[in-house]
């Protein structure tokens, strides 16, 4: 029997809030409440989301109180601090589920620090595959009616290196992640880097130096898992695609571990997990492998002159990295099986 769930969509305009749309459809139990958004109120959805021809007539409108009233659930992709804002005035028997970061860090400090600005407080983190000290985050989904969905360069960081933070066979205090990002990522803003001319051709590091604000929830994602001090060098690159993140993360091999005992650590870690897939040795993720998916892609090997572990983690940004996570949270929370409506079957070449 099926229910069905309302849901509204905040920021339906973005490339969050229309791969939200997207994800979302493939749910039997979904249906699309009101869309909004903000200088595109009052347009058809079609002229901003071509793709979503079963929308195309919807119109949207603007993001208040009362436009996003009276559904089961509310998918807010806004901007950081729009979406505080607005969760702020929402019942608490709504499921709110922010695709911004206004609420995943539970360090006031670290917001001020890398956001600045007032903390919003700290909302159940939508990861449910993140390791914490009593099992998974999964645990502590069910009938929450708020989720801070993770950010997506974190998600691809975090499901990497997790599984050696938590079986030891890593030292933390040495982490590098230097990752390949699609442009997508930051948002569909007009920016003279985002630039077809600047783009195309191109790969333009960013945020350089310690500075990307992913780096506090990654640290927090880590410590989860078992890091008793995390040192993360962070190094975003644009690279010309669209869609998808490769992260490549090494850490230092922890003392007296050997080869197959870091296997043994991601074999382990995610031989149950229905979206994370270790792939068979020597063979690498790839960005197109996960396009339009659910999966993350990960492969690890030990470069033993540098004493190093290597771990490579892909996903599709806007997918595992946002939407397919606030869904397959949604499910969590609501008791349903948490891969309904999810798909792993990407899109290729
Ligand atoms: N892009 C990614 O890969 C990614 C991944 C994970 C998380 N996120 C997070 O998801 C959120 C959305 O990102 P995005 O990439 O979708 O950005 P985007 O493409 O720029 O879309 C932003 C959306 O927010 C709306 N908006 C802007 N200001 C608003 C306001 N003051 N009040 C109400 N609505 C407002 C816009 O509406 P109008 O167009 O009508 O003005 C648009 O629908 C961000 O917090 C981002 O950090 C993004």
């Amino acid at each position: 029997m099926h229910m069905s769930i309302r849901v509204a969509v905040s920021g339906a305009s973005g490339y969050v809030g229309g791969e939200v749309l997207r994800v979302f459809s493939a749910h039997p139990d979904v249906e699309f409440g009101a869309l909004t958004a903000h200088s595109s109120a009052g347009d058809a959805l079609g002229a901003h989301q071509p793709h979503l021809r079963h929308l195309a007539e919807r119109v949207v409108v603007e993001t208040t109180p009362e436009n996003l009233a009276g559904h089961d659930v509310v998918v807010l992709a806004l901007p950081h601090g729009a979406s505080a804002e607005i969760a702020a005035q929402l019942p608490p028997e709504t499921l709110v589920i922010d695709c911004g970061a206004d609420h995943r860090l539970e360090s006031a400090q670290a917001w001020a620090e890398y956001y600045g600005g007032d903390h919003a407080g700290t909302w159940p983190y939508g990861m449910p595959e993140l390791i914490t000290p009593t099992g998974h985050q999964r645990d502590a989904l069910p009938g929450t009616k708020r989720i801070a969905v993770p950010g997506c360069n974190v998600t691809a960081v975090t499901l990497g290196l997790q599984p050696g933070v938590a079986a030891g066979v890593v030292d933390p205090s040495d982490v590098v992640a230097v990752l390949a990002n699609g442009y997508s990522g930051a948002g569909k803003k007009l920016a003279v880097p985002y630039l077809a001319s600047e783009a195309l051709g191109s790969a333009q590091p960013y945020a350089v130096g310690g500075s990307h604000r992913h780096i506090p929830e990654i640290v927090q994602n880590l410590t989860s898992a078992g890091a008793a001090d995390v040192r993360l060098s962070f190094t975003p690159t644009l690279v010309p695609m669209a869609r998808g993140i490769l992260a490549t993360v090494t850490a230092p091999l922890a003392t007296g571990v050997n080869v197959e005992a870091v296997r043994a650590a991601w074999e382990d870690a995610y031989a149950d997990e229905p979206f994370v897939h270790l792939l068979p040795e020597g063979q690498w993720p790839t960005t197109a492998a996960t396009l339009g998916a659910n999966t993350a892609l990960i492969q690890v090997a030990v470069d033993g002159k540098a004493g190093r572990v290597v771990v490579v983690a892909a996903i599709d940004n806007l997918v595992k990295g946002t939407a397919g996570a606030a869904l397959q949270s949604m499910n969590v929370a609501l008791g349903l099986p948490e891969t309904t409506g999810l798909t792993t079957i990407g899109v290729a070449p």
